[in-house]
């Protein structure tokens, strides 16, 4: 948390019903030529956001507990990126860096290599969005290793091209009908604390994720194993501890590529450059994307030097690639991530934010779990007294969040967990103000 320089007023506002009367003539407009294939948890249409806010067409002002999808970790239109990516736009908007290249690429990847985990020789190729990162981490440790099968985990999300579908675990909305997949991914165990045996350690789930590989397809057969240090999508995992370090060292042992996918957690997200570094391993390869460049699609498959440079020239890439605009916003991000010191603002969001949770969830039997890490953190909602998932006491209460003007997000396998992605800038008095919503509004929903 810190002193947002935003010029939007910080706080929370309602001024119509959500969503008002020119949000529902956009909708009106947008359900005539936009898919319905594109949903939007909230139909509210944005005019302005900064800082923990975001302003609607209608003059609402709204608490963001979102992100974008944890995207704006430094807020949006965060000064810093605004002026670089405005001085970026007046000198030029793109040339492909596999044309004619210039110098924002390769300030990025210096970046990229000084900030991710491990102090060996890295390098990095940039890309577009977090799938198109995750499908070239898989190219080059498919390339590298000579090998095809690659090893995914229950409960993974890593995107929604054909290969990500294929790795991503949840069939509802990500895969139903989008078949047939890309082939040789195996999916194994992972490690959930709330759902594992009682008192399993992480070194016992490992075992378990190790010995399903080996009968499925054999560890000298597997490229990679692609996992999310905390799993996103599905549920906001926070994994044994040893759970990840005895991965890392089978992956080692075996000549597998061990690639960590920190699309959702990395860029000071979770209290830390990365979240690897809260477990101690040292990815082969990570992808990064959402928080690197202050809302700017921006990618990255960042790692080891020899494995990075194994792939032929003309390899990797694609036309926009690491575009000069969102290298500039990715700069711009890094700044203000070091100037704000936004790590130290994501821990400060974990000890409040957490801590009113646990108040809260003394008071709400639904509340299962309360977990995560940094500013990225979840209460599973389930029957009372018991594991199961309750998706539709989940909805409910992100409804009634919604209504009141907190942007508040769902997620999980069984869609039965709330997650809380604020900026890293929104103000203390926003954060417990959004929490007191939901305080209000699960103790009105399980009354
Ligand atoms: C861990 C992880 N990997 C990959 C992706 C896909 O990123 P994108 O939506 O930018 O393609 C996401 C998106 O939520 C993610 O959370």
């Amino acid at each position: 948390m810190s002193d947002t320089t935003s010029t939007l007023p910080q706080r929370r506002e309602l001024r119509t019903a959500l969503p008002g009367p020119k949000s529902q003539e956009l909708a009106a407009r947008r359900s005539a030529v936009v898919s319905a294939g594109v949903s939007s948890t909230l139909p509210v249409y944005v005019r302005r956001a900064g800082g923990g806010v975001i302003e609607d067409v209608d003059g609402n002002l709204l608490i963001d507990l979102g992100s974008g999808i944890a995207v704006t970790s430094v807020g949006n239109a965060a000064p810093r990126v605004v002026e670089r990516v405005t001085q970026q736009v007046a000198d030029f908007t793109h040339t492909c860096f596999m044309i004619s290249p210039y110098e924002e690429y390769v300030a990025v990847c210096e970046a990229l290599a000084e900030l991710t985990p491990g102090d060996h020789a890295k390098k990095s190729a940039l890309f577009n969005s977090g799938a198109e990162a995750v499908e070239n981490a898989v190219k080059v440790a498919r390339y590298a290793t000579g090998r095809n099968a690659v090893v995914a985990v229950d409960h993974a999300y890593h995107g929604r091209t054909n290969l990500t579908m294929a790795l991503t675990a949840k069939a509802m909305p990500y895969k139903k009908g989008f078949g047939p997949f890309a082939s040789d991914i195996y999916r194994v165990p992972t490690s959930y604390p709330f759902r594992d045996p009682e008192g399993m350690t992480g070194e016992q789930a490992a075992a378990r994720a190790i010995l399903a590989a080996e009968k499925q397809v054999g560890a000298d057969q597997i490229a990679a194993l692609v996992i999310e240090p905390v799993q996103g999508e599905g549920g906001f995992i926070v994994p044994a501890p040893g759970f990840l370090p005895a991965l890392q060292k089978w992956c080692n042992d075996n000549g597998i590529v061990f690639i960590c996918d920190e699309v959702q957690t990395g860029f000071a997200r979770t209290g830390a450059w990365f979240a690897s570094d809260h477990e101690g391993v040292v990815p082969d390869l990570v992808t990064t994307a959402k928080g690197i460049a202050g809302g700017l699609p921006l990618a990255a498959v960042t790692g080891r030097a020899e494995l990075m440079d194994s792939v032929h020239g003309g390899g990797l890439g694609g036309t926009y690639g690491g575009n000069p605009v969102a290298c500039a916003g990715a700069l711009g991000a890094i700044e203000t991530m070091r100037a704000e010191d936004l790590i130290g603002a994501a821990k400060r969001i974990e000890a409040v934010a957490t801590e009113r949770l646990r108040t809260i969830a003394d008071k709400v039997p639904a509340i299962g779990d309360v977990r995560g890490r940094g500013a990225m953190l979840a209460v599973e909602l389930v029957k009372p007294g018991t594991t199961e998932p309750d998706a539709e006491l989940t909805a409910r209460v992100a409804k009634a969040c919604h209504e009141q003007g907190v942007v508040i997000l769902t997620c999980g396998t069984f869609g039965n967990i709330i997650r809380l992605l604020p900026p890293l800038v929104i103000s203390e008095e926003l954060l417990l103000e959004g929490l007191q919503v939901l305080e209000d509004v699960l103790l009105a929903a399980t009354a």
